[in-house]
């Protein structure tokens, strides 16, 4: 018979073996990752709020190649790492989403609209990586679970299922040195100095339908392969992800996340979830329509050279070159030193 002592290092190592990585814990966020959150302004004429991951994985199905996947044909934060990065995360209620006739509650997720205060239901998702001794990268990760691309010469492009969007904060000595927003494929990083602030807090715009964010409100252009299209931002409706957000470390040698603290809503559903979700790298909505879905009266799918009106849902936070040396999520850029030449037209 074992002795007491030794009882009680079976009972430790059968937990040990038992225990799944969900209970990868550590440290709570640094302050200033608090401290030095950005304040973010969705458009006045939004549609298209910010969801819950959760509520998103209710109600969508795996797929692979159309063809649904995995058993009972769903998916939850604790089972979605269990699945292959060829996946695509496919409304379960789809195939037709007008954007302005007939969309499912849950995709434009009008739960998540901000209070006057500036809390959503829908939690925000905070995440630090630890570069090396005195720097630290904070990625506010901005989820919403439809994306409406926008028209270009009056024609509506780009719409899919599923939209992350990130600001990154890089800390050096724990102090903020700059600034990225990301804005469709692509981003821009500015020097802390020259942003515009609430107290210690940058603003930040996130424009309409397709959720780029920008440091100054007004319209964006940028080119698409068909032409022009304008993002449009305005001091709509103020979102504080700091009062609701899932927290997270990114561990940039293993590539692991371990959750951390949180607050609100996201701090108590994160309290019984894994962190696994974040390195899974599927998709986060329904594939593009193969072609011979084009100009099918059920799907609604067209296409103009390569572009759609719908495209494939986007890839999550672990896609987004968490481990970057250089302040955008792709290669070198530049770090803009003044806001003022910034297109502000209104
Ligand atoms: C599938 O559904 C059954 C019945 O509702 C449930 O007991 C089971 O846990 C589900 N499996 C998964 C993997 O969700
Ligand atoms: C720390 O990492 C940042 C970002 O990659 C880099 O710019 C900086 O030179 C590094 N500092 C040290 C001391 O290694």
């Amino acid at each position: 018979m074992p002795s007491k002592h030794q009882v009680s290092l079976l009972a430790l190592a059968g937990l040990a073996a038992a225990a799944p990585s969900k209970l990868r814990k550590r440290e709570a966020l640094p302050d200033y990752a608090i401290t030095y959150a950005p304040l973010s302004y969705l458009y006045s004429g939004e549609s298209w709020f910010p969801s819950d991951v959760t509520v998103h994985l209710a109600n969508v199905k795996p797929e692979v190649d159309y063809v649904a996947i995995g058993a009972n044909n769903s998916v939850t934060l604790d089972t979605l790492d269990s699945y292959a990065s060829d996946v695509y995360l496919t409304a379960s209620d789809g195939p037709i989403y007008d954007p302005l006739d007939g969309t499912p509650a849950w995709l434009s997720s009008d739960y998540g609209i901000p209070d006057s205060d500036g809390l959503s239901a829908a939690p925000g998702l905070i995440i630090a990586a630890e570069k090396n001794s005195t720097t630290t990268d904070v990625f506010y990760f901005y989820f919403y679970s439809y994306n409406y691309g926008g028209k270009v010469l009056d024609i509506n492009f780009d719409d899919h299922v599923g939209d992350w969007e990130h600001v990154m904060i890089r800390f050096v000595d724990k102090k903020p040195y700059a600034i990225y927003c990301s804005e469709h494929s692509a981003g821009s990083a500015y020097y802390w100095d020259i942003l515009d602030f609430s107290g210690d807090r940058p603003l930040t715009y996130i424009a309409y339908g397709g959720h780029a964010n920008y440091v100054t409100s007004g319209t964006h252009d940028y080119t698409v392969a068909l032409g022009l299209i304008s993002d449009t931002t305005d001091a709509g409706y103020l979102w504080d992800m700091t009062l609701n957000y899932r927290g997270y470390w990114y561990d940039v040698d293993s590539e692991e996340f371990s959750v951390a603290s949180g607050a609100g809503k996201g701090a108590t559903e994160e309290a019984d979830e894994s962190a696994d979700w974040l390195a899974w790298l599927g998709y986060w909505g329904d594939e593009q329509y193969p072609d011979s879905l084009i100009d099918d009266l059920e799907t609604g799918q067209y296409c103009i050279d390569d572009e759609c009106r719908y495209s494939s849902g986007p890839t999550g936070p672990a896609d987004k070159n968490l481990g970057r040396s250089t302040m955008c999520q792709k290669d070198d850029c530049t770090i803009f030193d003044n806001i003022d030449d910034l297109t502000k037209q209104s």
